[in-house]
């Protein structure tokens, strides 16, 4: 397998808005992160992502992209850009950002063109449809749901067509069949590479190319059908990628991250980034990220992590992928809720089931990406009413099943407060201060408990999750273990136990075994064949493996060779 800087990095996901205040209106921005690049430093990580800082209106907090040349002003300027970009350099990290092909906001220029008029020149940068005539009725071109709720069609007035959006109706999506498209976005991509930034992840890539425009017929119980295949992972995309990375992607030294979403099977993960397939680097897929009924659940009580399905979800990645693709590896990202609101148990187990999440995941193979706060095991923040949530995708749902539907107010919050975006994009946890340390005015978003976690508390002590996650990271870029653990195999073990995570991983005559109880009951240990084994690393400070693990206890071990 070939070795790469980007195999070997760690990772850190920023969600710009929520990070840290650098100027003090409420909203996280750019000086906030160079305010706050000792910490990363300090932390360990290396390969930083920062979530969209282009001009927009933020319906979608900078997913709808209004100029893809401009950095918005509530975060910052290019200059501040320019300048993060080179103090992380000179800490020795990389900086990506979030590369927004699939669509633009409604008020870019190329869309307030497009809706002019039938024959204006930009009209075919986007996806325009005459609506279709049923039973007497106008109804949408066709009958696909969007992501964000109700249908991926929206009716434009002046022009009487619908236009398609998969995401906000201000999110139109672009037409990539159209060459001049495909045009802009390698000119806007090379810009980019040329402003010193180490790569890309690729917001929605899976979403490039569309089926074509007929009914599906599936979810017959479903007004607007949510079947994604109509717009992801389809074959006329590989060609898309293939360009961008013909045109930019190969002329510079960056790595290209796809969020491909939970449709792609691993198959689909090695056509995007076998090398010999000239794509993408690695991929994002979601397959981990609901295993615990979030989505079945009317309450937290009712969440249940199903270790079973989780390890069969990673082990189908890590050994399916293993020396033909690549991917990343996290828990979860801004788009879905805190993990240890997810997977932990907070109340009763904080440090012990927050160290562990990270036992199991980050000695996987893939490049691992720690999303902002799940360093300190940060949780859900409380949300009161409707007027707590943010986002768009909520509100959306929000006006569609209360207000039209009526459905019952109090179960739509409740499962809401369970999975929604805005979990992840409570306020970063800085100290104990006002806000938690995030601004000196009242900011944008709600925030979680702060006077119980924060970065001060944690900082300095060499107990807690931070320190945890700080070890973790040395280990994985030591001379010793870097190579196990970035090129090495996979092997899952006890499959079918359905309390205990268990994989090992293998290089040369190297052998890291982790082990790990995800649940707050001790558990019988199952043998383990090997006479000489060393304990790197434990949740459990000074433990010896013994014939049960304890609540949530998590270890690395060495299978020392035999003499
Ligand atoms: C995926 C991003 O992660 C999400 O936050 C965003 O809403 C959609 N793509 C649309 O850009």
């Amino acid at each position: 397998m070939d070795k790469n800087w980007w195999k070997e990095a760690f990772g850190y996901q920023i969600y710009l808005r929520s990070f840290f205040d650098g100027n003090n209106d409420g909203i996280g921005d750019l000086p906030g992160i160079i305010a706050k690049l000792p910490y990363l430093a300090h932390l360990g990580v290396n390969l930083l992502w920062i979530c969209p800082f282009y001009t927009s209106p933020m319906d979608d907090n900078g997913y709808d992209v209004a100029n893809f040349y401009r950095v918005a002003r509530e975060y910052g300027t290019l200059k501040d850009l320019r300048s993060l970009i080179k103090s992380a350099h000179q800490l020795q990290m990389k900086v990506i950002i979030d590369l927004v092909l699939n669509h633009t906001s409604d008020e870019h220029p190329w869309f307030k063109a497009s809706r002019k008029s039938l024959n204006n020149p930009y009209r075919d940068y986007y996806i325009w449809k005459k609506p279709r005539i049923i039973d007497g009725q106008q109804t949408e071109p066709t009958n696909w749901a969007s992501f964000f709720g109700g249908s991926c069609w929206e009716f434009d007035v002046r022009t009487q067509e619908y236009y398609m959006k998969i995401f906000s109706k201000k999110m139109p999506d672009l037409n990539w069949e159209n060459p001049k498209v495909q045009e802009e976005m390698v000119q806007m991509a090379t810009w980019w590479c040329e402003q010193g930034i180490d790569g890309f992840r690729i917001d929605a890539i899976s979403h490039l190319a569309k089926a074509e425009f007929v009914d599906s017929d599936l979810f017959p119980d479903h007004e607007y059908k949510p079947d994604w295949s109509k717009y992801s992972n389809l074959p006329r995309l590989h060609d898309y990628l293939k360009l961008l990375n013909k045109r930019v992607f190969s002329k510079y030294n960056i790595v290209t991250i796809g969020e491909v979403g939970g449709n792609a099977p691993v198959s689909e993960g090695i056509a995007y980034t076998n090398p010999k397939n000239h794509e993408l680097n690695m991929v994002f897929n979601f397959d981990h990220n609901w295993c615990n009924n979030a989505w079945g659940a009317q309450s937290k009580k009712e969440l249940s992590t199903d270790v079973q399905q989780l390890k069969a979800v990673f082990h189908k990645w890590q050994t399916g992928l293993y020396g033909q693709g690549w991917n990343a590896i996290y828990w979860l990202n801004h788009d879905q809720p805190r993990l240890m609101s997810q997977y932990g148990d907070p109340e009763h187990y904080h440090q012990e089931s927050a160290k562990m999440l990270a036992t199991v995941l980050y000695f996987m193979g893939g490049t691992p990406f720690i999303y902002n706060g799940e360093e300190i095991g940060m949780t859900n923040p409380e949300f009161k009413s409707i007027a707590d949530f943010r986002d768009v995708s909520i509100i959306n749902q929000y006006e569609i099943n209360v207000k039209r539907h009526h459905q019952d107010e109090q179960a739509f919050l409740a499962r809401a407060a369970l999975t929604s975006r805005d979990n992840a994009r409570s306020l970063m946890q800085w100290s104990d201060q006002a806000d938690g340390g995030f601004s000196l005015v009242k900011p944008w978003n709600i925030i979680g408990d702060y006077h119980k976690i924060n970065v001060a508390k944690q900082i300095n002590d060499p107990q807690s999750i931070f320190t945890y996650y700080r070890r973790i990271i040395a280990l994985r870029k030591s001379d010793q273990y870097r190579d196990v653990l970035v090129y090495g195999t996979y092997e899952g073990l006890w499959m079918e136990h359905p309390d205990l995570f268990a994989y090992m991983r293998s290089y040369a005559h190297q052998r890291l075994l982790v082990i790990a109880n995800m649940t707050k009951k001790t558990v019988a240990l199952p043998s383990i064949p090997y006479q000489q084994v060393k304990i790197i690393l434990a949740n459990y400070e000074g433990r010896q493996l013994s014939p049960a693990l304890l609540p949530y206890e998590a270890m690395l071990i060495q299978i020392e060779e035999e003499d």
